[in-house]
């Protein structure tokens, strides 16, 4: 891959949360599916390391299932990341059907999660980490979401309460950040209680147009709504990052990828 460009996002934490004690930055990276920017990634690893980053956080897709599943390239990116900085990762639809299919993919699914872990990434299976970020109470979760979030032609429901099931109740004394590889339940993960919900799949609808945003997904859906970028609604936020790959739909049209940096304060 050539290039990708360094979106920021200024995240403010409201006054009824406490915030950091000194403003830090944080990344966030989405549907890598297995690209490389220089040798061993290392353009992309200076970008990460010139932020100086608290965390980084993983929204899913980092690699690619085809039939021999593509994830050399992740795993040697989450080696080199965790030797550096803590690592929060949740599987997108392409880790969910390599590890589900044992059948088609021999289980290179769980050996890619289990190599992950070694290398010390904190994987969030509809679970949760409780750390402290410049002294800001954060709680991490992950959410897997069900297979039905990802067909291609019918939009699945997803509630609040089903998030509920999966997860939990939110802290509510801290500030609690979702890993959600899917953007499009934004009203139910707002509703449930993410103060920031972090995503791609999207990849910034692939083509975009101006005014219009994003034509289509890689899961052939028009005009996504939630393409990239960052929305709100009912207080809460959502960042969806265009992706540092593709597949599916191997073209990206005034739609660069991008590394996502968020500066919370
Ligand atoms: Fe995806």
């Amino acid at each position: 891959m050539s290039d990708f460009k360094l979106t920021r996002y200024r995240i403010k934490v409201s006054d009824d949360l406490r915030g950091p004690q000194q403003p830090f930055s944080a990344i966030l990276l989405s549907d890598l599916h297995n690209a490389s920017y220089g040798e061993g990634n290392s353009v992309l690893l200076q970008a990460i390391r010139n932020e100086k980053p608290e965390a980084v956080f993983v929204a899913g897709d980092m690699l690619v299932a085809t039939q021999e599943p593509q994830m050399d390239v992740a795993l040697a990116l989450m080696d080199e990341l965790t030797k550096q900085y803590p690592v929060y990762y949740v599987e997108g639809n392409h880790e969910y059907k390599v590890r589900k299919y044992t059948e088609v993919y021999g289980g290179d699914g769980n050996r890619f999660f289990e190599a992950i872990q070694s290398f010390g990434v904190h994987l969030l299976k509809n679970s949760c980490e409780r750390i402290d970020l410049q002294k800001m109470p954060i709680t991490v979760w992950g959410l897997e979401l069900p297979w039905q979030c990802y067909r291609r032609f019918q939009k699945n429901e997803l509630t609040a309460g089903q998030i509920t099931e999966l997860l939990g109740a939110p802290d509510e004394e801290r500030y609690n950040i979702l890993l959600a590889h899917n953007p499009v339940y934004f009203e139910a993960y707002a509703a449930w209680g993410a103060e920031l919900t972090l995503a791609g799949h999207l990849h910034g609808g692939v083509i975009r147009l101006p005014y219009f945003g994003g034509v289509v997904t890689p899961q052939f859906r028009l005009f996504p709504k939630y393409d990239r970028g960052i929305f709100k609604r009912r207080g809460k936020q959502l960042v969806v990052s265009a992706g540092l790959g593709s597949h599916s739909i191997p073209i990206r049209i005034n739609n660069p990828p991008e590394l996502v940096v968020l500066d919370i304060s």
